[in-house]
């Protein structure tokens, strides 16, 4: 056979598997909310990683710059349990099969805004993995509240959690074993 056929051939399967890859790759949403920065940096590692969208979580209204301003306010939503109003955008997460979701642990529990991003949309048959950053005080409630809060999800209780950011080596083994579990 000649070089050329046999190289055709060999095209042909190739391109063909990898369409085939491609059509029944998951859709990996990385939805997240961060007020200083920590869970925006795991985020965006996940993403890197994954190859997922990643996507910022924003309340309509901004929480103030000042810090003891800001502590108050933020001490009166979780005490009212408020849910803030988001600001929209042109992602609907109702269209991925897999959503990484992160948010900054707040008094044990997970952050206002990812409240309300739960309460906004179906995400039932979604699997859902949460990830969380916090100041040493560990996961608390949170992956709990996601698990309550998103009605009829598979929510991966294996989720991840860090002092900070924890972008690292660790962090990379986590995304792809989650990866790996889903495929
Ligand atoms: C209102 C509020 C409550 C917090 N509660 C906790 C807590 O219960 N446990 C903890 O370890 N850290 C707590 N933190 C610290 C944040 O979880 C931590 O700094 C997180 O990494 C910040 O993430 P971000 O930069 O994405 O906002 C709290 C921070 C704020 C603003």
């Amino acid at each position: 056979m000649k070089f050329t056929k046999i190289l055709a051939i060999i095209l042909s399967i190739t391109t063909g598997g990898y369409a085939y890859a491609e059509s029944t790759k998951p859709n990996i949403l990385v939805a997240y909310y961060s007020l200083t920065g920590k869970t925006e940096k795991t985020a965006t590692e996940i993403a890197n990683v994954s190859g997922g969208t990643l996507y910022k979580i924003q309340p309509d209204k901004s929480y103030p710059d000042n810090k003891k301003e800001r502590r108050k306010v933020l001490e009166q939503e979780m005490e009212q349990n408020y849910l803030p109003p988001l600001k929209a955008t042109n992602i609907n997460p109702e269209n991925y099969d897999i959503i990484f979701l992160g948010s900054p642990v707040w008094g044990n529990h997970i952050s206002q805004p990812i409240k309300s991003f739960l309460s906004l949309y179906n995400l039932s048959g979604k699997t859902v993995i949460p990830f969380v950053t916090h100041s040493g005080g560990g996961r608390g409630q949170s992956f709990n509240d996601v698990a309550e809060l998103c009605t009829n999800c598979i929510v991966d209780m294996d989720g991840w959690s860090s002092w900070g950011s924890g972008v690292g080596k660790k962090l990379t083994k986590w995304v792809n074993a989650q990866i790996q579990e889903i495929k």
